[in-house]
Formats: structure tokens, sequence, C-alpha cells
């Protein structure tokens, strides 16, 4: 080409011209390659400038003190270090700066580390986000936690929960998003391109199968390998592809035989050689037996003194010195480990801080405000809400500690809000975390916003604590709202899904005396509501962060028209869902413990599906106190499914909608899949034209003997639904074979 442009030159003039034009060309082509691989050339270029010791300390990294445990300072934390969930030394000469963790699920936490904090926003659960449909939100979170955790010197946040919630005894779940790979996948991209926009590296956690507290140190997580890559693998391979992560931390318990941590296939073969995946996977607290797990694929051993109290040593100090001295352990590999995670902090540009953002709490509440009023779920309606906010009614508020707060989930999530919690009251319990179980309350009343909305009515207060005084104020009331509550969280299961401290008997007894009850549900997971037919709503509030009891009060009053949708199915009864006995449950900590995950790829809703099982309320199901109409279902086939349709608000309310696109059968196979959603804005009479394009890996299956995706040729039927089992709109396509990506 340039040959061509040099004889069509004549004068020198023209030529020099243009040599200093290719020049530049040239120049500028080079600079962007150089841009684009700048990461790893300087990981590269950093790491072979350090000495043994400087890699050795950055694979791994020291749990901070906790003075009100009683915990000291470990020596190898310079005096005067902010103190942290993982702190790793970074090489001054060398521009490196320290790697400080924290965790931030919900925000930025501190569980007494710093005693001199002023608190930071409490948002609500991730699986109210889940609920929202709203990557956006998700992303506002993330910027939220970014700027938080850079205020006070933190470049990595543990955030990013994106295991499926297959069970909903899982304590965990209000850490995760759903139980959907597409849903948890975009919801948790959407908060880890959040925290990265500020240059503060995420996580996604937990790699993978974490998806049972019980004994998690014991456990083994059986599945099917090809059903595992249908699923929550894809749920993490999505949402690396769209947030490139600069860390995965791996989960606690072993995955068909191995532990997640130390194991060859999820960590070498799949996640870095077949996806390529740049960035380091650190181990979570207290999850690394051996200093073998290096050679497995695992680079940084965290908070190495909780492996001392786990398993007796640290892993990747004195024992993997030790094989790298006795040459079983290379260098080759030592630096690949350093240069993971250096990449990842010039990636993400945590080498770039430039002063400290300032960060305005008003506007944070204000996103904690707008995603608890997305992510809140209505359940039952009969034409008791929105609740009259000018009639001189008189309410009974019950139970829940409606009066101080909201509660939030328990464990390494919790965030401490500015002024401190509302309450704070310890449960306690068995098993290693037992001690640490609390109910948190978030002090956002609900009782005083509602009380704030409706000046005409009189609103009065019972604690729920004794049944029979309950009563007495719902018989003197026109309408009732109980609250139930429930404490889950990190290190146990639930023993089952009914509500603690006899809330299930309260609210039976007081719907049967006042037949005006509505409930707010806050958990973090279904519950097996025996009253449901007895009340008349039901709102399912979740964990709804620090302005929850505003977004409650005013989704009551009707201020906000309800827009969450379930992420995960809530079942009749446990007798519905994979397995109604949950092995392991109730040993005491340290039993060896086997869950095999017999639903396979089909977790929540497309086990109920599979099965022909029609739950209590399903995945994607929600009301509105307005409707939503769809036509013109357009489907076209090809190499994916696109579809294109109306959404039209038939009523007269602003609202929010959640089309879903869903997969029924694939090729004669009764094979539910969610292709796609979009949650959709609309005032009284206006429709919206939504396309959407699935991604062609959940029209497929895994072919693990080719490790491939297969899509077999036939009629693949389509349906448009609200949710998983109100499929309204049908249609079909043709699609060819094809065997594609990896
Ligand atoms: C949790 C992780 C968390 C870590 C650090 C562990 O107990 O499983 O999710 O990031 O602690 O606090």
């Amino acid at each position: 080409m340039y040959n061509l442009l040099f004889n069509n030159c004549t004068s020198r003039r023209k030529r020099k011209a243009l040599v200093l034009c290719v020049a530049l060309i040239l120049n500028s082509i080079s600079l962007s390659l150089a841009q684009q691989t700048s990461p790893d050339v300087m990981a590269k270029e950093t790491e072979q400038k350090m000495t043994d010791r400087e890699r050795f300390a950055m694979i791994t990294s020291l749990i901070g003190y906790v003075p009100a445990l009683g915990m000291p300072r470990d020596k190898r934390i310079p005096e005067g270090t902010t103190m942290s969930a993982g702190y790793t030394p970074g090489v001054p000469r060398l521009g490196v700066p320290n790697i400080q963790s924290s965790d931030a699920s919900m925000g930025v936490t501190n569980p007494g580390y710093r005693p001199d904090d002023k608190g930071a926003t409490a948002l609500p659960a991730s699986i109210l986000v889940g609920a929202s449909f709203n990557p956006e939100l998700a992303y506002q979170g993330g910027v939220v936690i970014g700027k938080e955790a850079r205020a006070r010197g933190f470049n990595v946040m543990l955030a990013g929960g994106i295991n499926l919630t297959r069970d909903p005894r899982n304590g965990r779940n209000f850490e995760y998003y759903s139980e959907d790979p597409l849903v948890s996948a975009l919801l948790a991209a959407g908060a880890v391109n959040g925290i990265q926009s500020q240059k503060v590296i995420s996580t996604l956690k937990h790699y993978t199968l974490n998806c049972n507290e019980t004994n998690r140190h014991w456990l083994d997580a059986v599945i099917d390998p090809a059903a595992h890559r249908e699923s929550d693998l894809l749920a993490f391979q999505m949402a690396i592809e769209k947030s490139n992560p600069g860390s995965i931390m791996s989960g606690y318990n072993k995955v068909n035989g191995e532990y997640a941590g130390g194991n060859d296939y999820q960590l070498n073969k799949l996640l870095k050689d077949t996806w390529g995946y740049k960035g380091w996977v650190m181990s979570d607290w207290g999850a690394v037996p051996s200093w073998t797990f290096a050679l497995k694929g695992l680079d940084q051993e965290s908070g190495i003194q909780v492996d001392v109290h786990t398993w007796g040593a640290e892993a990747f100090t004195d024992s993997l010195q030790n094989a790298y001295k006795a040459g079983n352990f290379t260098k080759e590999r030592l630096s690949n480990m350093v240069q993971r995670i250096l990449r990842s902090v010039y990636a993400v540009g945590v080498d770039k801080w430039e002063g400290t953002p300032t960060v305005d709490m008003s506007k944070h509440n204000e996103t904690a405000l707008a995603t608890a009023r997305q992510g809140i779920v209505l359940l039952k309606n009969d034409a008791a809400l929105p609740l009259s906010v000018n009639e001189p009614v008189k309410i009974a508020v019950i139970g829940g500690y409606a009066h101080l707060g909201v509660p939030t989930g328990t464990g390494s999530g919790a965030v401490l809000p500015v002024g401190g919690y509302a309450a704070s009251i310890n449960v306690g319990g068995p098993g290693l975390m037992g001690n640490a179980r609390s109910l948190y309350l978030l002090p956002s009343s609900p009782l005083a916003e509602l009380k704030k909305l409706m000046p005409n009515a009189t609103v009065e207060f019972d604690p729920g604590y004794m049944i029979a005084e309950s009563k007495l104020l719902a018989k003197r009331s026109d309408i009732v709202i109980v609250f139930g509550i429930r404490v889950e969280g990190e290190g146990s299961d639930l023993a089952d899904i009914s509500l603690p401290w006899g809330q299930d008997a309260l609210i039976s007894e007081v719907a049967s005396t006042n037949p005006n009850t509505i409930v707010v549900l806050e958990t973090g997971n279904a519950s097996s509501m025996p009253w449901r037919g007895k009340v008349k709503a039901i709102l399912q509030a979740w964990y709804p962060g620090q302005a929850g009891g505003t977004a409650i009060a005013e989704i009551l009053t009707g201020k906000v028209n309800p827009s969450g949708r379930l992420p995960l199915t809530f079942p009749e009864s446990l007798e519905q869902t994979p397995r109604p006995e949950l092995s392991g449950l109730g040993t005491p900590w340290g039993t060896p413990t086997t869950i095999v995950y017999n639903e396979g790829a089909d977790a929540g809703y497309r086990w109920y599906a599979k099965k022909n099982i029609k739950p209590m309320y399903a995945f994607g199901y929600g009301l509105s106190y307005t409707s939503f109409s769809y036509s013109d279902l357009k489907v076209q086939g090809g190499k994916t499914v696109t579809a294109s349709f109306t959404v039209t608000n038939t009523g007269n309310r602003a609202g929010a909608d959640v089309p879903q696109l869903y997969l029924t059968n694939a090729a004669g196979e009764n094979n539910m899949r969610l292709l796609g959603f979009e949650r959709t804005e609309l005032a009284p009479g206006e429709s919206k034209q939504v396309t959407l394009t699935a991604d062609p890996r959940l029209l497929a299956h895994f072919d693990w003997e080719k490790q491939k995706w297969q899509i077999k040729a036939g009629i693949y039927e389509i349906a448009l639904g609200k949710s998983a089992v109100e499929l309204q709109l049908h249609s079909s396509v043709k699609l060819a074979a094809q065997l594609f990506g990896k």
C-alpha cells in the first residue's frame, strides 16, 4: 500500500509530507497497541524488577486487627496502616501501591477494624438489586461503593457475589443476585463495572457452587460438569466477559471433589486457559489448607492468619517458600501469580489515583433509596394497596422492630451505616460464625416513614412481642401492617423457610382478628407463608438498605409504584425444591458433607418447568399498581434468536414492567431458559418497542466431549411473559445445527 502511495507522488515536498504522515500513522498505531497491551507489559516489567521477598509478600494478604475482639495487629502490617479485610504490601520503589481490600456486597464494610470510621452507605442486599432487573442500578450502587472505598484508601472490593440461589435455605442468598445465569451475570457485571469505574478493583465471588453455607469448609458440591457450564459457570463466564473483574475469589467448598481454591480444572484449565482470564484468583478467607493450591491456579492466599485458625498453618508463606527452595514450585509460576495481580492494578487504574474523591453521602443515600424503590416486590394485593393517604384511618403497625429500622443480612457483608445501627442484637448460634450471627437494624424506621406519609391517619405500634397483645391493637384498627423478619447470613443455612420467633403464628392470629392485614417481609429468601390466604397484601422488601423504611412506606402509600420482580422462585414448600432434605444440615461444624446439585443446570424456574411444578410465586413475578400488555411479538432465527415486541401501560399510573423472553422448548426438549429481559418505564397509555437478542449459549447445551456449545437443528419455541409461569405471547423459530464457543 505504501509503495503505491509513493509511486503516485511526484514532488519531493509531497513525498516528504507523506513520509511524515505514514510515520505519524505508524506511531499512533504502535502507541495504541502499546496502550492496549500496557497492563500486561507494565506488569511484566515491574515483576521482573522485584525481589523474591517482594514477590512472596504480594501473593498473600493479612487480615486487619479488630480491637473489639481483642485481636492483635499482625506485626507484618506496618503501624499506621488502615485496617482492612486484606492488606498486601506494595513496592514503593516501583510505584506499586499497597493492596487493601474490604467486603462490599452491600457497601463498604467495617466489622470493627476501624473504630473511627464514620460509617458507609448501607445499600440494599444484592438479591433486591437482582429483583430490580436493572443493571444500571447495580452500576450506580457500584459507583457508590467505589467512591467510598477510595475515600478510605481501599483499592480492592470483595463484591460481585454471583453464586446462583439454588436453595431457598442458603444463608447467603441475600448477597447474590438470582437463580438465573443471565440475570446474575448482567447485574453482577453492572456492580463490578460501577466499582471499577472508580479505579477500584472488584472481585466476582465465590467461584463456584458455594450455593449453601452448611459446613462450607467441608462441603463437596457435586454437579454434572456440562450442567455446571450451563449454569453457575455460565454466570461467571458472562459476567467476566462483560466486566473484566480484576480478581476472582474462589469459594470455600469443593467442587466435584476438589477444593474450589485448588481446583485445577476450574482455575487453570477453564478460567485461565479456555476463557483467557488475565486477572488473579484470590482465595476466600481461611480456605487454603495446602501450598499446592498455588500449582492448581490459586494466585493469592487471603487473610493468611485465618488459615492458621482453620488449618493450623499459613500456606503461601513458609510452606510455599520451602517448596520453592526444593524446586517443587517454579519461579515461572511465582512470577505469573505476581504479574496477574499487578496486571489488574494497572488495568483498573489503581496506580493512577489522583487525590481523594469527594463523597456526597446524601447523593449516595439517594442511590440506596432508588434501588430499594425498584427492587421491592409486591406479591399479593387484594385491593388493599396502595393505602389511601388522606383518610383518617387507624393503622396498627406490628412487629419486625419497625419502630427502629429495617434488618440487614449478617456476616462479612453487613455494612455499618453512618451513625451506627439503630440496634444490634446478637442472636448467636452454632458453627464457626455462630457467635457473629446478629440482627442488625439499619436506622430507617418504616413506622416513622409511614407516619410522615399519612399525616391524617392514627398509626400505632405493637412490637409483636405477645400475640394476645398484638390482637388487641389489631382489633381496634382499620388496617394492620405486620412486619416479618428473619436473620440470615454467612456460616449457616436456614433449617426451613418459616419465619422465626413465632411470627407465622402472630401473622395468622392477627389476620384472623382483622382481615385487613398487610404483610411486609424483610428476608433474604423465600418464606413458607402459611397465612398467605388470610392476608390482603404481601410485600417482599428483602433487606432494603438504609433507605428501606422510606421505600417501604412510599410503596405502601402509592407514592412509588412497585416494580420489583422475583429473582428467585418462591416454592409452596421445600418439598417442591430439588432437595427437600439438605444434607449436612444441623451436623457439627467440620462434618464432611456432600450436596449433590441434582437439578444440574435446571436451577430455580428451570427445575419447576422441567418437573411441571407450580410454585407459590414464580421467578420473574411481581405486581404493579398499573397494568401492562404485550403485543406484536416478532421472532427471528439465524445464529441466535432476536425478538421484538411492544409493551403498553394499559393502566392509569406510571410504572415499570419487566417483560421476559423465554425459551420453552429446544428442538423437542422441554428446556426453559430466560433469554432476555428489559425493565421498561412507561407513562399511562404509553407503548414502547423492545428488541432482545439472546446469547446463543442460552439456546445451547454444553457438549462435554467436544468442549463446545451445541445448538441442535430444529424448532425453538419462544415465549414472552410476565414471569416464568405467565407466558403471554408465543412464537417459534427454526435454528440450524451449530457448534461454537468455549
Ligand atoms: C466470606 C467472603 C469475604 C471474606 C472476607 C469470608 O468469610 O466468605 O465473602 O469476602 O470473608 O471478609
